[in-house]
């Protein structure tokens, strides 16, 4: 059965229908209590284990209340409280946890530490964000583009700020989804040249752009995040003090936008840092949908990932 690990190694026609199934699924469940079992329970044999070795609030809430909705039984597990934290190996413990559930969700650093996790568990692995990726993410963010402005084919979505691991999978998702990525931020935080050129491979067109001014206007979706992810975090000094001060999405810079174009952070937010309370909670931000959308994306990962879509 296959793992979620990055959305470049999942064809195009599988994504969509992992997409449609979301959508589907959202719909039946509407006015319905958040703790109501979906009715064909698929889960009702399956056991989920979700390993975080990095702080998170969506992904494990949503991961956790998804295995429920989908009647199966999850364990998270935070790993300084494994043999991990005390040196056991990552291949070691995908052979012992393989034996004892069916899927496993892990956010993580290193995408090394995933890859291994994946090649060693016979249970599927879900990619819960690592360093240099956030799949499940991306998928929830186009999920609700869907929702509020129909396909986002041929769309101009701008990843303003930091080129991060979620600017990444946004990169590989251009190339899946063919709509156009425009990095606006300063040369020396561009996204990883690799992921520009694949994502160029597949297709899509990919800009890097210095100044809001020119790509603000025609977007369809502007879309930032934290300026220092997680795994940076005992070193954010560097960024705090560089040129990503003038890409703060600002009333000014919606201001230059069209007025039907989306806002998006995954969230957390740092708010008045890279986004003001202006925009975050103004009339075209829709991030609280985006984080919605990360518990419905994420239960038909889970189904695709078990042979069940
Ligand atoms: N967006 C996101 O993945 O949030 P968490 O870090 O809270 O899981
Ligand atoms: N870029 C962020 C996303 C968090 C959800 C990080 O890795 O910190």
């Amino acid at each position: 059965m296959p793992d979620f690990l990055q959305i470049a190694d999942i064809p195009a026609e599988e994504l969509a229908a992992i997409l449609e199934d979301a959508h589907k699924s959202k719909q039946s469940r509407l006015g319905k209590p958040k703790g109501f079992v979906d009715p064909e329970a698929p889960f009702s044999d399956c056991v989920v284990a979700l390993i975080f070795d990095k702080p998170s609030t969506r992904t494990r809430l949503s991961f956790d209340v998804g295995v429920h909705q989908l009647g199966g039984k999850s364990i998270v597990v935070s790993t300084e409280s494994t043999h991990r934290a005390r040196g056991e190996s990552v291949k070691d413990t995908a052979l012992v946890l393989s034996r004892y559930v069916d899927l496993i969700m892990i956010r993580t650093f290193e995408d090394d530490i995933l890859n291994e996790l994946a090649q060693y568990s016979d249970s599927p692995v879900i990619n819960g964000l690592t360093d240099s990726n956030h799949p499940c993410q991306i998928l929830g963010d186009i999920m609700t583009f869907e929702e509020h402005r129909g396909t986002i084919k041929n769309k101009k979505v701008v990843w303003v700020g930091d080129g991060n691991n979620v600017c990444n999978s946004f990169l590989q998702a251009a190339g899946k989804f063919g709509f156009s990525l425009t990095f606006c931020g300063p040369q020396e935080f561009d996204p990883d040249a690799s992921e520009i050129a694949n994502a160029q491979e597949q297709g899509a067109e990919v800009i890097l752009e210095r100044d809001p001014k020119n790509c603000i206007p025609e977007a369809d979706l502007i879309v930032t995040d934290t300026w220092v992810s997680i795994h940076e975090d005992n070193n954010p000094n560097t960024k705090l003090n560089s040129d990503l001060k003038v890409y703060q999405v600002n009333s000014t810079m919606m201001k230059m936008a069209k007025s039907d174009a989306l806002f998006m952070h995954c969230l957390p937010a740092h708010r008045e840092k890279e986004v003001t309370s202006e925009v975050l909670d103004g009339p075209q931000s829709v991030v609280f949908d985006e984080a919605e959308n990360r518990l419905h994306i994420q239960k038909s990962i889970m189904k695709w990932c078990m042979g069940l879509l």
